[in-house]
């Protein structure tokens, strides 16, 4: 984030207090922060959630090690499925689906979300998928995402969901460090009109994990795509002959601590993170946050949470958290702008959206395409607005009050990371006074602070880095077989302390103001995106002698990522090669890695250690006056690439 982006969110000088009739029907009043941290997550623990087995301790911290809801056992689908179909809730609505092809509408209700789970639970088994079976998912937004990855949890295989838009290196990656058995995955997946070949990227993939023996495809486009007698299965072949009771396949009792699910992140080496979710702690914590920040009244409210299932903010916010509440979500396939840009206020008015929660980036895109497109439609339903992924600049922030919630609803600015699993940095919609700009306040038994490089705690209007100073139900467990680098990325800066990589400050009232990233991940359209992940997969490339990757600022996705490439035997780079290199990124990643910039230098610039010098290189891409050049080795070097970079500048905009 700019220097001057920091500079106008403290200025900002702007409150808003609740209304007295929102803060009067509020799930949380101002109470809730006097309840003390024990019996907070003790309460919730105890009604929020249905037990087999209720837990006998709430939780043990070895540090850096948690454990939540010792002794428990439960199930989460029961929990976000069975249980609400038992008390009579069968007809109500679990997803108001919405295909990206307009006329393709489905109401799933819990009745039939339990069918369908338990039908595809048996088909998996016949698989030989059962308790403790890694299950890798590779789908785009269809009900069937929600049905694969609750049938898992039913039957206690633990899953992981990779993003439509990852490449089939990432997939192969994913599933052989979780040693998935089955990938579940679907012929094509619509996106903008056209179609994405995700069972022909999972192919690939399937041909670097051996571990992976089966694979289930979903039928959703229809066109044809090759399949391997014996390995590929058609879902719908696989579950014709399955039973659709709840009998015939009861959920299985898992442990408080089972694994749940594993979700892959960057982090600051090129191999992705497994971040290691938990069954009890962590459907506590989606659920309990999703309650009282989304003041979620299941009754009434249609909820919509406009985020991809294959990233955390869908597995928390529109999968578990959710469905376990008893709520109504609309789950939608396609992009905002398909057909047209006013696809989601269609969406808003056809199902009366009462709650709706989505990034800054697709706000800012919003505000580019202009009100006219929200003007178009009836949004008076809204009654809150979220947002999440990154900081969200206080011009945002004021349209999307202004234009999407009618100068009238709250907004809750969330602030959290695939590690805590849930939101643990927002206001209370009812209670708190927010600021445009600002996370505000730690949820309710969260206790989060700012320190200083030495590890002192910065007080009001001081800043530093956000960290953790107690366990929350939700934490990450660990990362996937690898203990050293869990304790080293999140443990080591500070003794027993949670450091979450983001710099942040904390305002006179005691407000946090989150700054964006202090690590080597960049955020791009809220997404995670280390550097040294986009540099290994630029060298990657034949040509491509050395790379070096830094973010800049760009108006819509928030970062952009910029590349200096140096080719091999002093080649000069092209418009051509430069495409070729984008499209590798997007081979070797996916498409949402691909740099927005390359700029060719015959040179990096370099410490006489021979260590890439990114804040350099990160001060040329933001146009900003070259920071302190006394330790390189050659110091013309960046002069050149800033020469380069502008050259190639003048010729984008001329
Ligand atoms: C950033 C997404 C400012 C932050 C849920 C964090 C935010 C990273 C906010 C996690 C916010 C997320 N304000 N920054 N409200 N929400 N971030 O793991 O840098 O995809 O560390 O989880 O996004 O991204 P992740």
């Amino acid at each position: 984030m700019s220097d001057h982006a920091i500079e106008t969110m403290l200025a900002e000088e702007r409150t808003y207090p609740p209304s007295e009739e929102f803060a009067a029907q509020a799930n949380a009043k101002a109470d809730i922060y006097d309840v003390p941290f024990e019996q907070f997550w003790e309460r919730e623990g105890r009604e929020r959630l249905t037990w087999f087995e209720p837990f006998t301790e709430l939780y043990r911290w070895e540090p850096p090690y948690a454990q939540w809801y010792l002794g428990g056992k439960l199930n989460v689908c029961f929990n976000c499925v069975d249980r609400h179909v038992e008390a009579g809730g069968g007809d109500k609505v679990a997803f108001h689906w919405e295909g990206e092809p307009a006329e393709e509408t489905r109401a799933i209700t819990y009745a039939d979300l339990q069918r369908d789970v338990v039908r595809f639970a048996n088909a998996l088994k016949k698989l030989g998928v059962k308790k403790g079976t890694p299950v890798a998912i590779y789908m785009g937004m269809v009900p069937e995402l929600p049905v694969a990855m609750l049938a898992c949890t039913r039957l206690g295989a633990p899953h992981t969901v990779i993003f439509g838009g990852f490449s089939a290196d990432s997939l192969s990656g994913r599933m052989n460090d979780m040693r998935c058995e089955v990938l579940i995955t679907q012929d094509e997946a619509w996106r903008r009109g056209s179609t994405v070949p995700l069972k022909k990227v999972a192919d690939e993939a399937m041909d670097a994990a051996p571990v992976t023996k089966q694979c289930v495809v979903l039928r959703r486009s229809g066109n044809d795509v090759p399949m391997q007698d014996g390995r590929d299965h058609w879902w719908h072949e696989l579950e014709a002959d399955c039973s659709d009771d709840p009998e015939s396949c009861p959920c299985e009792p898992m442990d408080s601590e089972d694994l749940l699910f594993l979700m892959y992140t960057s982090g600051t080496t090129a191999k992705p993170k497994g971040i290691v979710h938990t069954t009890a702690g962590y459907l506590v914590g989606a659920s309990t946050t999703h309650h009282y920040i989304f003041d979620l009244k299941p009754e009434t409210d249609v909820y919509w949470c406009a985020a991809d299932i294959g990233w955390i903010t869908g597995h928390s916010y529109i999968v578990y958290g959710p469905l376990a509440n008893g709520a109504t979500s609309v789950l939608y396939e396609g992009t905002p702008d398909f057909p047209d840009k006013d696809r989601w206020w269609q969406i808003v008015e056809r199902y009366g959206v009462t709650i709706l929660y989505t990034a800054p980036t697709a706000i800012r895109a919003h505000m580019k395409w202009g009100p006219e497109h929200a003007q178009k439609h009836d949004l008076s339903t809204l009654r809150l607005l979220g947002s999440v992924g990154e900081p969200i600049n206080p011009e945002a922030w004021i349209w999307y009050r202004e234009h999407i919630g009618g100068d009238r609803t709250p907004i809750v600015d969330t602030w959290w990371q695939t590690e805590t699993g849930m939101i643990l940095i927002s206001p209370l919609p009812g209670v708190t006074t927010t600021k445009p700009g600002s996370a505000t306040r730690p949820f309710p038994g969260v206790d989060a602070g700012v320190f200083d490089e030495q590890g002192n705690e910065v007080g009001p209007g001081g800043g530093g880095y956000l960290v953790l100073k107690r366990p929350w139900p939700s934490m990450l467990r660990g990362i996937f077989g690898d203990d050293a680098r869990y304790k080293e990325t999140y443990w080591s800066k500070y003794p027993d302390v949670y450091l979450a990589g983001d710099g942040a400050r904390i305002d006179r009232d005691g407000d946090f103001w989150l700054l964006g990233r202090i690590d080597d991940v960049m955020n791009v359209s809220g997404h995670r995106i280390s550097t040294i992940e986009v540099e290994s997969a630029l060298v990657d490339h034949h040509d491509v002698a050395e790379a070096a990757v830094c973010s800049r600022a760009d108006a819509i996705t928030g970062e952009a990522i910029v590349a200096y490439v140096t080719l091999k035997g002093s080649a000069d780079g092209s418009v051509e090669k430069l495409e070729e290199l984008r499209n590798h990124v997007a081979q070797k990643i996916g498409a949402i890695a691909k740099p927005a910039n390359i700029v060719f230098t015959p040179e990096l610039p370099k410490t006489r250690s021979g260590k890439i010098m990114r804040r350099l290189l990160r001060d040329v891409a933001n146009d900003r006056q070259l920071g302190d050049t006394t330790t390189l080795a050659d110091p013309t070097v960046v002069s050149e690439i800033a020469k380069r970079a502008a050259e190639e500048k003048s010729q984008e905009e001329g």
